[in-house]
């Protein structure tokens, strides 16, 4: 392991603006305190809000079901808005929104005020009322956020769907939560080339009877079939909108949204959070890890659609009433400073985004970096993967001129927020590139072996949270059953990350990547079961694997293998058609690399695939560590599986 020889970035050596100086002493004075009364320190947090009735009880934890600020009565879209439009920060700026050919958009805190409760006096002639839900399936544009807010208003339960998936992927989140609106506009753009939105929607709907109305937005200014009784053009909606939509109290524990991720099964996860304890996680480490304020301009480049638009884009900044870039389009488009120019025209003095992108960047060079004016930038962050250092060093030397902080935050859609990250709103602690850190107050994280036993320093094993925290998921929607499965069974009394994880001899901890079947491509979670289904969905194939196979930029890629049906040749045109149907079943992220075609596939005796055996062939590596071995196969059956397959790989392609 590098561990040893990773530099520790002290004080002395950085010069980091706002002039935070690293001082792990003091940080850990405030973690032990938060971890003798949890509860304690969250109530403290949760006073920072602003409640239309306070708790009767900070945490009722029934395992593995948690129910935070019991009897507590806020609304999200008020904590973001209303709170804000009443003090001087009415004037300040909400959003600057930004396209890839530079149309520019900015909104005021009192204009997203405005345009939310206009939206929501929209959808509440829709019928929406609290506790339904409304699917989202919008671009990168100021109606998305807004969406969030006016459905958070009603006390409606929203769920986003990426606008870069598929009809069926679509479909099957609106049938699962039987939303009766949907949200979405007539087309987007990437990389200049049209997506036509409203055209996936229109096929997703012929599957989803729950749906009763859509609202379009004009973005891409195309023609679109608007079918009568249906579809109605958000603009018109708005010209006889109310201004004012009084704000539902919610219960803590009510649901604010559905977020389907990917899993060990082919059937996404719908992760439910609530609205009390997740804005209280969500505001607190926000700011300790970013540091927010007034004069802050934020920027994180993700996507509403995954968790980290949820909580880092909307909820937490405008909880704080920060100031935010949103930007539609890519990071190279239409050249590779796009991105460099962003923060210099607006003055970005956080930002926030993924490993991929900063190697993506880091592979054009420093001369477009040079180009432009970074100065304004004061915290770097990164989510979504794993950091390798030659890409920290790089971000933190030539993004931010040795003088900002890396902040890596881990965590997931499960837990709601940030929690494992350095934590310079609070007090910073040294750094060391590649690694996350520390955990923030009151998370108890831990590495175990397979029987849950804590593992000695530098010893890889699994990552779990022994306590329960304020972000973390209620429960998985309508399956109360599986959510107990997948998270709390593995290692009893433990929540179960599915991330292998190492701890070095300072406690820091290193994120090591799934150890689970899901792939990380591009920072996008994609199950290898989801990616199998929709290739058997092909007529011609009869079974399929998948593995990851690391990737220099996106940090995986997706090598699948099939078995075809008799009467079918492996040809290489049939090869781009399978590939082309992955595509179009889930959407571009899940595009395979490079499909195989094989006339077995290694299996244990109980039938499940050995994709470690699969990935050790394809890489030409030996099998390795057989200490902790697929279900129920052994050590023998393992290595004349990975004997067989190497041979028939060979003789096969
Ligand atoms: C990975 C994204 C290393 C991890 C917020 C986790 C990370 C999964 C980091 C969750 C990080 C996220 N370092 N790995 N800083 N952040 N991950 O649900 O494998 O899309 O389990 O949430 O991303 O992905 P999700």
């Amino acid at each position: 392991m590098h561990l040893q020889k990773v530099k520790i970035l002290e004080s002395t050596a950085l010069p980091f603006k706002q002039k935070f100086s690293p001082n792990l002493k003091k940080y850990l004075e405030i973690y032990e305190e938060s971890i003798r009364d949890p509860e304690k320190f969250w109530d403290r947090e949760a006073r920072k809000l602003e409640w239309f009735r306070t708790w009767n009880k900070v945490l009722e934890w029934d395992p593995p079901f948690a129910r935070w600020f019991v009897g507590g009565l806020l609304n999200a879209s008020y904590l973001c808005l209303d709170r804000h439009v009443k003090t001087w920060r009415r004037s300040k700026v909400a959003i600057y929104w930004e396209d890839e050919v530079g149309n520019t958009r900015t909104l005021s805190y009192s204009q997203l005020y405005s345009e939310v409760n206009r939206l929501a006096s929209v959808l509440r002639k829709f019928g929406v009322r609290k506790g339904d839900r409304v699917a989202v399936y919008l671009p990168l544009i100021p109606e998305l956020p807004m969406t969030l807010l006016a459905s958070a208003r009603l006390g409606a339960i929203h769920t986003v769907v990426f606008s870069g998936f598929s009809s069926q992927a679509l479909a099957d989140r609106v049938n699962d939560t039987q939303a009766k609106v949907l949200i979405t506009a007539d087309g987007s753009f990437r990389r200049g080339k049209l997506l036509s939105l409203k055209k996936i929607v229109d096929a997703a709907l012929e599957k989803c009877p729950s749906v009763e109305s859509v609202i379009v937005v004009k973005r891409a200014n195309v023609d679109v079939n608007m079918q009568k009784g249906r579809d109605y053009w958000y603009h018109e909606l708005l010209k006889t909108a109310r201004d004012y939509v009084e704000p539902v109290p919610m219960e803590s524990n009510d649901p604010l949204y559905i977020l389907y991720t990917s899993g060990t099964t082919g059937k996404p996860k719908g992760i439910v959070h609530n609205t009390g304890a997740y804005m209280v996680f969500n505001h607190a480490a926000y700011k300790w890890a970013f540091n927010i304020r007034d004069e802050s301009v934020y920027w994180c480049t993700a996507d509403i659609g995954w968790v980290t638009g949820h909580s880092s884009i909307v909820y937490a900044p405008l909880s704080h009433a920060a100031t935010m870039v949103l930007y539609e389009g890519a990071p190279d488009y239409p050249t590779p400073d796009r991105w460099w120019e962003i923060i210099e025209k607006y003055g970005v003095t956080i930002f926030y985004t993924s490993p991929t992108a900063i190697r993506m960047l880091m592979g054009y060079g420093e001369k477009w970096l040079k180009k432009h004016d970074l100065s304004s930038l004061e915290i770097l962050g990164s989510v979504g993967e794993p950091i390798n250092p030659e890409a920290w060093i790089w971000y933190y030397k030539n993004v931010g001129g040795e003088k900002c902080p890396i902040v890596d935050t881990w965590w997931q859609t499960e837990t709601g927020g940030f929690m494992i990250s350095p934590a310079p709103g609070l007090v910073l602690v040294p750094l060391k590139p590649g690694s996350a850190t520390l955990p923030l107050p009151t998370i108890e994280a831990e590495v175990v072996d397979d029987h849950g036993k804590s593992v000695p320093t530098g010893v890889k094993g699994y990552l779990v949270l022994k306590k329960p925290w304020p972000g973390m998921l209620m429960t998985l929607y309508q399956d109360p059953q599986r959510y107990k499965e997948v998270y709390w069974s593995k290692f009893p009394g433990s929540y179960y990350t599915g991330d292998y994880a190492i701890r070095d001899a300072d406690g820091y901890f290193w994120l090591l990547g799934r150890a689970d079947e899901v792939l990380k491509i591009a920072g996008h979670r994609i199950g290898t079961m989801e990616l199998e289904s929709a290739l058997v969905s092909h007529p011609a194939v009869n079974e399929a694997a998948a593995i990851g196979k690391p990737h220099e930029v996106k940090g995986e890629s997706i090598l699948m293998f099939a078995i075809l049906k008799q009467g079918h040749e492996p040809t290489t045109q049939l090869k781009q058609e399978l590939k082309k149907h992955v595509r179009e079943v889930i959407g571009p992220v899940a595009t395979p690399e490079e499909i195989y075609f094989v006339h077995s596939l290694p299996k244990t005796r109980s039938g499940k695939i050995m994709r470690r055996v699969l990935k050790a062939v394809l890489m030409d590596m030996p099998i390795g560590d057989l200490s902790t071995l697929e279900d129920e196969a052994s050590v023998e059956e393992v290595k004349k599986a990975y004997e067989e397959f190497k041979k028939l790989l060979k003789g096969s392609s």
